[in-house]
């Protein structure tokens, strides 16, 4: 991508972002330590609550996500332009589906709450970049200048550039900061008919690890896989950041074209949420 176009997205700069985009990304900073992530992960990892595919679809037309610069419609929206841009590129079917629910797992706000930041109102534990957990953060985060404030950052065992992790272990291995990606994923792991392939599964688990596929950090962990990863994920990103736009759809109109799609890979049964 150009740069001229880099710049038009994601730009972060003080004059352009709305204070809540940056307020957003304190708080995350703050509160998304080892200890949150892992008592999150009890407690939204439960696959226990029923929800049929649209009609998580749908609830996400209430949405709006404050992590983004670049975009203030339903969150809805977002997913079907991304999948709409998949299409017209003709991707693979798999591929454009993962376009339509890559942000699905927001729907955690359904269930979530102010104090776990998985709420409406309050959305560090739900959107946003994410990093890893349980090592130093890097200055690739947006707003770097928060880092000092997570706590974890004082801890001896979470504050090294390896953490409590071994060199080279892998993505699959390292603990991310809590948000719909892994929920996602975690959700899509769990559902029996699931037929969507690794590419697809990598592209949701981790698109939004921006300081690791933008910024070019915690190489250090990565193995031969991850390098897969990374061009499977760079690949994705440019239908999750460039195809935003103020085009409006309406779900019904393409919900005959997608619906196969989704069945091929997801089945008919509803998914545990
Ligand atoms: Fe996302
Ligand atoms: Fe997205």
């Amino acid at each position: 991508m150009e740069n001229a176009v880099e710049k038009k997205f994601r730009n972060y700069d003080e004059s352009v972002v709305k204070a809540a985009v940056r307020e957003h990304y304190r708080k995350m900073r703050q509160n998304q330590t080892y200890e949150y992530v892992n008592r999150m992960k009890e407690k939204y990892q439960t696959f226990d609550k029923p929800m049929m595919l649209w009609d998580a679809m749908e609830r996400l037309n209430a949405l709006i996500d404050v992590s983004d610069p670049d975009l203030d419609l339903p969150n809805v929206q977002h997913l079907i332009q991304s999948a709409e841009a998949l299409r017209a590129d003709n991707r693979p079917d798999w591929m454009q589906l993962v376009g339509l629910i890559h942000d699905l797992g927001k729907v955690m706000y359904l269930w979530g709450s102010d104090d776990d930041g998985t709420s409406q109102n309050e959305q560090w534990g739900l959107v946003g970049d994410v990093f890893v957990v349980g090592c130093a953060l890097p200055d690739t985060c947006v707003y770097p200048e928060f880092n000092a404030l997570n706590p974890d950052m004082q801890d001896a065992r979470y504050n090294t550039t390896i953490g409590i992790y071994e060199p080279g272990c892998g993505l699959d291995h390292l603990t991310l900061a809590w948000g719909h990606d892994e929920y996602l994923y975690q959700v899509l792991q769990h559902h029996k008919e699931n037929k969507i392939p690794e590419e697809g599964m990598v592209m949701i688990r981790y698109h939004s690890f921006y300081p690791w596929h933008n910024g070019g950090s915690y190489e250090h962990f990565m193995n031969e896989r991850d390098r897969l990863y990374k061009e499977w994920i760079l690949d994705f990103n440019q239908y999750d950041l460039y195809t935003k736009s103020q085009q409006i759809y309406d779900l019904d109109d393409i919900k005959s074209y997608y619906m196969p799609i989704a069945e091929k890979y997801l089945g008919k049964k509803p998914i545990m949420w």
